[in-house]
């Protein structure tokens, strides 16, 4: 697809280089892992003209499905982390013309949202959080706009009348990430690329192809020995409006008596509150004391979800890193690594598909993943 309405530019990430079908060689890659990553690589990699194979038994199924979809670069990462900061923005850029593309490739609803974000303090504790919260989002260059308790009721009235204040960040966005999936799934298909269901338990099950992208999450230390990508738990909560129970229109980032939880509606009904940060191995099983840690301030700062049908909870393993960053490079000829997304995969899978593409045939990635190749980490097997 050439650049078009959208203005993502499918064909070359650095507008650099001619790829695949545009005059370019065409790759066989393997794909390993359909994670909104992996899917994200192989649409990419697909619409550029090379022949993709992704390898997952059940694509969409992992973090992804559980994940709520915030595309909020500064709410999601942590002071000091600077290099970080300026990837999530990059990433963040990316988002609007990437939805536009994966939209007109698939003709399927996404998700995707662009009311804003609202920080939302219950007592006057959170509100010196929310306001070193907002004073971080402002030094990113986010514009930030303080709001007392009336103005933030007028932007969203079901929200508890003892709610101190907050502040309104309006580039924030959220895509729903089981949708995202589908489409990118389709796009990919669309595009040529074959979906294997066959488990691959080590790279040498992949074979015939010139580069292998490793995109598994967490199982991707399984394939590349020493890779430092652990297991870190979240529990999520579904829930849905019965009756007809106004809609809330933006996503929440709450602080309710210490405790913190966002709150994610979709446009049909959905309410997605999350989300628990547990260090507990590979244990996905949701707990009661995990279900009440998210429902007791979500309750809080909206007492109306108390009437909400609680239709799903769910706990995912997010792949984290030693430095919370993702870990995205080359680790030896014909082999590269897309994975570590911790807490930022769906904002983050434009950007990598963007690096992917490129490094697959040799060139630079992004600026920006400069500080996050595999060779930080000392040990991991090449
Ligand atoms: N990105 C939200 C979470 O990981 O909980």
């Amino acid at each position: 697809m050439a650049p078009g309405v959208s203005g993502y530019d499918l064909r070359c990430p650095s507008h650099k280089c001619k790829i695949g079908g545009v005059g370019g060689v065409t790759m066989r890659v393997a794909v390993v892992g359909g994670g909104v990553v992996g899917l994200a690589v192989a649409w990419r990699l697909a619409a550029a003209g090379d022949q993709v194979t992704v390898y997952d038994p059940a694509p969409g199924s992992g973090a992804t499905g559980v994940a709520a979809g915030m595309l909020a670069p500064v709410g999601e990462s942590r002071f000091g982390e600077e290099p970080m900061h300026r990837l999530l923005l990059a990433g963040a850029d990316r988002w609007p013309a990437f939805a536009a593309a994966l939209t007109e490739a698939t003709g399927h609803d996404l998700g995707y949202r662009d009311e804003g974000t609202l920080l939302v303090a219950l007592t006057d504790d959170d509100l010196r959080t929310v306001a070193r919260l907002a004073d971080f989002h402002r030094r990113a260059g986010l514009t930030v706009e303080p709001l007392r308790a009336a103005d933030l009721r007028e932007r969203e009235p079901l929200l508890a009348p003892r709610v101190r204040g907050g502040a309104f960040v309006a580039q924030d966005r959220q895509v729903d990430p089981r949708r995202l999936a589908v489409a990118l799934r389709i796009a990919a298909e669309k595009a040529g690329a074959a979906f294997v269901g066959d488990p691959v338990t080590r790279l040498s099950d992949v074979d015939g192809a010139d580069a292998t992208v490793v995109a598994a999450g967490c199982g991707s230390a399984v394939l590349v020995p020493g890779l430092p990508v652990r297991p870190v738990k979240g529990q999520v909560l579904r829930l849905r409006a019965t009756g007809d129970a106004p809609p809330l229109r933006h996503v929440l980032r709450g602080h309710a008596a210490n405790r913190s939880v966002y709150v994610v509606p979709r446009r049909d009904g959905e309410i997605v509150v999350g989300a628990t940060e547990e260090e507990r191995g590979t244990d996905v099983q949701v707990t009661a004391g995990g279900v009440l840690d998210l429902l007791r301030p979500a309750v809080d700062l909206v007492p109306g979800l108390a009437e909400y049908a609680l239709v799903e909870t769910a706990a995912g393993s997010r792949p984290g890193t030693p430095d919370n960053a993702p870990i995205v490079g080359r680790l030896r000829a014909g082999v590269l690594v897309a994975t570590g997304h911790y807490r930022d995969g769906v904002l983050l899978a434009p950007i990598t598909a963007d690096a992917v593409a490129a490094m697959v045939r040799g060139e630079a990635p992004p600026d920006e993943f400069r500080p996050f190749g595999p060779d930080r980490f000392p040990g991991v097997s090449t």
